[in-house]
């Protein structure tokens, strides 16, 4: 063996090891969520629930006939869930359900939005360019912001419009912490491990997901999704007017039981991603970031 070839040797033990200990924080962190199976039989009913409303979504587009058992069986499964006390008639999830039942029951598929369930048919042209290239171009990450406040109403139209976002079998897995206190917001700003920075900002609030709504098979998802959810939520605040800058939730942060008690996180929920937020100051200084060229983005394949 070369003396180079001894070293590399030696090194692979160390290294090997670190990488176990380092993969074992991680797994025991994610085991934390799958195998306390009780604490999340209310996301894995509303997980099957919400893969049942996929399926149908699905199968409706594809004029795919609904059967009758189905539909019995989504309405057992509804009570199910409320006798079970997973959900209420106020759960959202359950006011879907109710909606599916009520438009199959009439024997509709397809209609022009009188129900929020089932195929949707719109004209070409509402599907046509709102130039929406023009806010992703124009976006900056801004992290100071002015005093003033937000009324209730601005931020809940961003956050339905952030909830718009893509997400896997459509369960829509994120949720929002966020507080309209000073004291509120500087309880999650002491979080943010970029802490001198968001101080600046007059808003944050923390984007959890859930991932009780995935399958062991889907680790990771809640990430993908969740990452997704937070670019929906940061361009849908500055459409309404409020700047923003995205702050990192590393896994040590994620992990902390102070943080999860204090921002009333559930066990089965991960934090993705702060976003610091407020209306902006007179005048507003950015880094400039270029972007890499296309050809450095991109490859294209024959
Ligand atoms: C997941 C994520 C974490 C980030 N964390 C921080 C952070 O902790 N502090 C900060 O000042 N900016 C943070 N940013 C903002 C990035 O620095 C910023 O997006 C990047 O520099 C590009 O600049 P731009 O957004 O103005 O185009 C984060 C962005 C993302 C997407």
């Amino acid at each position: 063996m070369s003396y180079g070839g001894g070293i590399i040797t030696l090194l692979m033990g160390p290294i090997s090891f670190f990488k176990k200990i380092r993969n074992q924080h991680r797994r025991n962190f994610y085991l934390r969520f799958s195998t306390k199976k009780s604490l999340n039989e209310a996301s894995v009913f509303e997980r099957s629930l919400l893969l049942q409303y996929h399926a149908l979504e699905k199968n409706l587009y594809q004029k795919v006939p609904i059967s009758k058992a189905r539909t019995e069986t989504l309405t057992k499964q509804l009570s199910y869930g409320i006798e079970k006390g997973f959900i209420t008639s106020n759960s959202g999830v359950y006011r879907i359900g109710q909606d599916y039942l009520k438009m199959l029951s009439l024997n509709k598929t397809e209609h022009k939005g009188e129900f929020s369930v089932g195929i949707h048919v719109f004209e070409k042209t509402d599907f046509l360019s709102k130039n929406g290239n023009a806010l992703l171009i124009s976006r900056h990450s801004v992290r100071e912001t002015s005093d003033a406040e937000i009324a209730p109403a601005i931020l809940f139209s961003a956050f339905s419009a952030a909830a718009k976002a893509p997400s896997a079998c459509d369960r829509q897995p994120c949720r929002i912490i966020y507080s309209l206190s000073n004291s509120g917001n500087q309880k999650i700003k002491n979080y943010v491990p970029d802490r001198p920075t968001i101080q600046k900002m007059k808003y944050a609030l923390l984007v959890v997901c859930d991932r009780g709504l995935f399958s062991d098979a889907e680790d990771l998802q809640d990430y993908v999704n969740g990452g997704i959810f937070v670019y929906s939520l940061s361009l849908s605040l500055l459409s309404a007017g409020l700047v923003n800058c995205i702050f990192q939730c590393p896994l040590p942060t994620n992990a902390s039981s102070a943080m999860r008690k204090d921002l009333g996180i559930r066990e089965q929920e991960n934090a993705i991603a702060f976003i610091g937020f407020g209306y902006p100051s007179d005048s507003i200084v950015v880094f400039n970031s270029p972007r890499l060229p296309i050809e450095d983005i991109s490859r294209k394949i024959d």
